[in-house]
């Protein structure tokens, strides 16, 4: 581990690990690249599903209705198009390059269906970011951030940066006021290019491979490239630095506050307690569950 005294600097890479293949919904096949076991170690964030697949049989039968609560979804779309609706009365397509933000909050139910490009192609990231224990039942939120709103950023050293929330070179994201703080970029460097970031201290960092390969800490430290499928986690410091040799990379990278609360987590829905936790599926086989429903 690095040393506290050390968080005046480049943040270099405490772990990484593969996305893995996982059946979730009603029968998707995509990657999560954490969840459920690697969570604690990536406070506030809980989970992210890699769900890019080629072929409509993977991902046809989608995420149909369920519950959500205790907790925010942040899904970006790269291909295809997923077609949601909620309790809320939102309804609509996330197409390519678009973002869904959906503060679950008290309660929402929504569903979630992917549908293919011509080609059969689909796919983009699904994150999932805690709330704290005071905000786990507020008014839940949904917005929708079109690709044409997210700003396209060349930062120095050559990265191209949709900037989706946080800053970079000046330029801030159209995702805000989200409880963990969060940044949430996608860079993409080509070959022999770099990219230096500043991140608060206190932030939990990770970046997720989208393609290609990257060296994801100064040049000077041993290291080998990170490539497809790779999550790449953060130890402290207050930047990260990438950089490409021969191959280009395009990754997302994200930061948020870590909330350091007890998690009581079953599927859908996060708390604090096995209590709240027990009363969020009581309510729901009861039909008392949503406390914010428009229709
Ligand atoms: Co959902």
């Amino acid at each position: 581990m690095v040393k506290a005294t050390e968080t005046g600097s480049v943040r270099r890479v405490s772990k990484v690990w593969q996305s893995q293949p996982t059946l979730e919904g009603a029968g998707v096949h995509l990657r999560r690249a954490f969840g459920f076991h690697e969570a604690p170690r990536l406070d506030p964030f809980l989970l992210l599903d890699d769900f890019r697949g080629e072929n409509p049989e993977d991902y046809k039968l989608g995420f149909p209705w369920h519950p959500h609560r205790g907790m925010e979804t942040i899904t970006y779309m790269l291909d295809g198009e997923v077609e949601h609706s909620d309790s809320l009365g939102n309804g609509g397509l996330i197409s390519p390059g678009d973002v869904q933000w959906m503060t679950a909050g008290s309660g929402i139910v929504h569903q979630e269906m992917p549908k293919g490009d011509r080609k059969g192609r689909m796919g983009g990231f699904q994150l999932w970011a805690n709330l704290p224990a005071g905000h786990k039942m507020m008014e839940p939120r949904y917005r929708e951030v079109k690709n044409a709103e997210i700003p396209v950023v060349k930062a120095p050293g050559g990265a191209t940066v949709h900037v989706i929330a946080g800053e970079v070179a000046g330029v801030q994201g159209p995702v805000r006021e989200i409880v963990t703080e969060p940044e949430y970029l996608d860079v993409s460097l080509k070959a022999g290019q770099s990219f230096t970031h500043p991140v608060k201290p206190e932030h939990t960092v990770f970046a997720y491979v989208i393609e290609g390969e990257g060296y994801f800490q100064p040049e000077s430290e041993s290291q080998s490239a990170s490539g497809t499928g790779s999550l790449v986690l953060y130890g402290p410091g207050n930047s990260v630095a990438v950089t490409t040799e021969n191959k280009p990379v395009r990754f997302l990278l994200v930061a948020g506050k870590p909330l350091g609360e007890p998690v009581a987590w079953r599927g859908p829905i996060v708390m604090n307690t096995q209590e709240e936790l027990r009363l969020a599926f009581r309510e729901y086989q009861e039909g008392t569950f949503l406390r914010h429903a428009r229709r």
